[in-house]
């Protein structure tokens, strides 16, 4: 692979920091926030979730107007929209200011989980794609991870206008970065800029001869003149659809967000009392799910998407399950903890190499060019979507259903995903984007 593809795969991946950083810093800084501003239980809620409403709207509109202004553009437009939020967060003079600033804030995130992805796969040379694209999960857990850093470093002094105020530091880095990154040259041959599009590709492909083929393969998708919601009319495309919305909230479903946003609870109620050591827990599986996520980027382009993510779901299975019989036995106190440390260790380890980064890669991957930016929009609200509901109703769960059973709940959605990746996913390991077709196995 060339360097520049890596560097402006890397740039992009910045969005995910961002994403990461700034769905990951609240958990800690709500503890002030609620303090400063004297917030009732209701509006602390509400400072938690008004960043996944923002994220909502945001990817609903992206893929349009990655469609109209290009990939770059909107990726560059996250970055200003991001650093608008976080200003605005950290020098609030009031919670309302506060809710607008991280409703914005949602909207830059909702803006680069749609288009850097997008970006990122249209730029990676085939045989490289998976672990290009894997970058931008990275970047989610390192900014994730970077958050509670930050979090913890801040918290003696309790000053939360830092915490959200330091995602100021990766959107500079982000805009610095995009406004020199080129234009991917699908967009560019969709919008009819051939000239420019060849030399982009040029850049990016290893040969002359895989250039050449790419631009014919390109060529060849564009014919499809339908765009639009119209392009969903061709069954193919419907179907392509149906998996990328399928995939997306499973992804969600299957829990991930209970133990990212919670976890530090979910450790106490194993008898983990002390603050400080259920933030450190939190820290521990927070470094798990970056390494892990190295495991994806060395061998999906190898071994291919599907049988990381069974392995990983598998993983994702066994490891909930034992947390919920832990959860069942009565007598178990002393070794709760240590058991439900591992637990949620072996669950995040395996979401990262498998479920984590492999959606955002599979559907980037399966939409015909023509329907691609709405394709991912529409997925990627569905993330969004998926994303609120688990993180609402978590406590709520637990409360109604009790410890055990929420968690084999999630066990289970991960044997739905399972089956439904046997029935309907395509390996696209190596395949050239225009050549990867979606049809029921
Ligand atoms: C998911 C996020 C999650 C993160 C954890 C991402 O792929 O979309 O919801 O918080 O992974 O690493």
């Amino acid at each position: 692979m060339r360097p520049y593809v890596l560097l402006v795969a890397s740039v992009a991946a910045l969005g995910g920091l961002l994403f990461g950083y700034d769905t990951g810093v609240i958990s800690g800084a709500i503890l002030f926030i609620s303090k400063d501003f004297s917030l009732t239980t209701r509006l602390q809620e509400f400072t938690i979730s008004v960043v996944l409403i923002g994220c909502i709207a945001g990817s609903a509109v992206a893929g349009t107007i990655a469609d109209a202004i290009g990939r770059r553009l909107t990726l560059l437009a996250a970055g200003v929209i991001f650093l608008i939020g976080a200003l605005a967060s950290a020098f609030t003079p009031d919670e309302t200011i506060l809710l607008v600033g991280r409703f914005v804030v949602g909207i830059g995130i909702g803006f680069s989980s749609v288009v850097a992805p997008l970006y990122i796969s249209e730029v990676a040379p085939a045989k490289v794609r998976g672990a290009l694209v894997s970058l931008y999960q990275f970047a989610i857990t390192v900014g994730i991870l970077g958050a509670y850093f930050i979090d913890y470093v801040f918290a003696g002094r309790g000053d939360w206008r830092w915490m959200l105020g330091f995602a100021l530091v990766p959107s500079l880095i982000l805009i610095g970065g995009m406004i020199f990154m080129p234009e991917s040259p699908r967009y560019l041959f969709r919008r009819g800029h051939d000239s420019r599009a060849r030399d982009e590709l040029n850049r990016i492909a290893e040969n002359p001869q895989d250039s050449i083929h790419e631009e014919s393969s390109i060529r060849e998708s564009l014919k499809v003149k339908s765009s639009g919601f119209a392009a969903f009319k061709v069954p193919a495309v419907g179907l392509a659809l149906f998996i990328g919305v399928s995939l997306a909230l499973l992804q969600q479903v299957t829990g991930i967000n209970t133990v990212i946003y919670y976890g530090p609870q979910i450790f106490q109620m194993a008898g983990i009392s002390s603050n400080t050591a259920s933030i450190l827990a939190q820290t521990l599986v927070g470094t798990v799910n970056v390494l892990l996520t190295l495991v994806a980027i060395f061998f999906v382009d190898r071994v291919g998407r599907k049988p990381l993510l069974y392995i990983g779901l598998a993983g994702m299975f066994l490891a909930l399950t034992t947390l919920g019989i832990a959860f069942a036995q009565p007598h178990l106190s002393g070794s709760l903890g240590t058991i439900a440390l591992v637990s949620m260790m072996v669950y995040v380890g395996c979401f990262a190499f498998s479920l984590g980064p492999i959606v955002w890669l599979l559907i980037s991957e399966i939409f015909p060019l023509p329907a691609r930016g709405l394709g991912m929009s529409i997925s990627t609200l569905a993330n969004w979507v998926g994303n609120f509901l688990v993180s609402q109703f978590f406590l709520t769960m637990i409360n109604k259903l009790g410890r055990p059973l929420t968690f084999w709940v999630y066990a289970a959605l991960c044997v739905v995903t399972i089956l439904f990746i046997r029935a309907m996913v395509p390996e696209t390991k190596r395949e050239l984007l225009e050549e990867i077709r979606v049809q029921a196995a």
